[in-house]
């Protein structure tokens, strides 16, 4: 783990940009530090590599302080993906990229088979090592900044607003893969963003910085979503937070309700009973591999059983949010979607009863 102990950075003119910060960032976990600009997130960052170091208090990374060390071998084992990426710009791609493993000394083949390997991890074309940075767009350039720091596989990284400079959806698309890449790798990563939405999708923990470098709220985006410690944590959490604590939980997580399903061909005192133990006036119909075929109002199959029924599309799948649960809500005629599985069998009914037990 990394730990702040009453890390304060003072700067030459006066300047403080980080104020008693305690802090411990637990190891395999991405930590999103967040605030508006100028609150020290920056500074952070760098004092844990000692581009800039604290001026009082300590921070330890597994116990030992990082001024123990002499400060290359410190940060061979950090990953600097630097604010604006940073990359040298006289040097093609491929040579940014393996910057850090040449001064390992690895053999160059070696080298070569990383720089491959890493292009096409962060999803670009692998001719484009030969290019250099001002021939890539900034998102690509972020991206390579995001390579260049992986590149000695270091359990550390430091990310600084990696995904700044490309549009949502592209923004959206680097994220999933990051979010898969660290599944993976389990790194212990340090995240700065401005984007509180960035921060809780992301974030297995989240420090709000607020103004002067001071600490105004750490916890997990669910916690800081449903209880915000201050009036400045609420207004940086930005509008609809419990539709921001709906996004993050899975549909899995909500308790189903009592569904009155039939199958098809059932009579109609099948149907009038499924919905009243349901207390529904219509019921679902399933076909023999419990795939929803569509509902009925139950008086009306009960005159005419042999009608069709009426198409039923507020479903979501087992991995989806509950913010997707909810959207398909709204939609709903019956004010209740199905969860299915990958196969589009049924597995349950949730209600908005299940959304607000979810919440509370
Ligand atoms: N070398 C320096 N000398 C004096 N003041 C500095 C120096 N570097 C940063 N600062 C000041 O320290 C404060 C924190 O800066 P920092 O770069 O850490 O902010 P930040 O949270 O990363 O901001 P942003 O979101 O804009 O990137 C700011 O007020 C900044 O002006
Ligand atoms: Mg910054």
């Amino acid at each position: 783990m990394i730990e702040f102990s009453s890390v304060t950075k003072r700067f030459p003119d006066g300047t403080v940009a980080v104020d008693a910060l305690d802090l411990t960032l637990a190891t395999g976990e991405l930590t999103v530090l967040v605030g508006p600009s100028g609150c020290g997130k920056t500074t952070s960052l760098r004092m844990i590599n000692r581009l800039d170091e604290a001026s009082a208090g300590t921070i330890a990374i597994d116990g030992v302080d990082i001024r123990q060390h002499p400060v290359t071998e410190l940060r061979r084992g950090i990953g600097y993906v630097m604010q604006h990426s940073g990359l040298f710009p006289h040097r093609t791609i491929g040579d940014n990229i393996a910057t850090v493993p040449r001064l390992l000394g690895w053999d160059k083949k070696r080298v070569a088979a990383r720089v491959d390997e890493l292009i096409e991890t962060v999803g670009l074309e692998r001719d484009m090592a030969k290019r250099y940075p001002h021939q890539l767009s900034g998102g690509q350039q972020q991206r390579v900044g995001v390579a260049r720091a992986l590149a000695a596989d270091p359990p550390i990284m430091l990310m600084d607003e990696p995904f700044a400079a490309v549009d949502p959806i592209v923004r959206k698309r680097l994220q999933d893969e990051f979010l898969a890449l660290q599944a993976r790798l389990g790194k212990t990563i340090v995240f700065v963003t401005h984007d509180i939405d960035e921060a809780i999708r992301l974030g297995d923990r989240i420090a709000v910085f607020g103004e002067g470098g001071r600490l105004a709220q750490f916890a997990t985006p669910n916690e800081l979503l449903a209880a915000p410690k201050s009036d400045f944590v609420v207004d940086f959490l930005g509008a609809e937070p419990q539709l921001k604590r709906l996004s993050l939980l899975p549909v899995s997580a909500a308790a189903t309700i009592e569904a009155p399903l039939i199958a098809t061909g059932a009579t109609a005192a099948e149907a009038t009973s499924a919905a009243d133990t349901a207390a529904t006036d219509w019921v679902l119909v399933v076909d023999g591999e419990r795939r929803i075929l569509g509902w009925h109002r139950v008086a009306d199959y009960a005159a005419d059983t042999a009608r069709a029924p009426e198409s039923f599309d507020a479903v979501v799948g087992a991995g989806d949010t509950l913010r997707a649960a909810l959207g398909a809500l709204v939609i709903s005629p019956l004010g209740v979607v199905a969860r299915v599985d990958a196969d589009g069998r049924f597995g349950g009914l949730l209600a908005q009863s299940s959304l607000h037990r979810a919440l509370s």
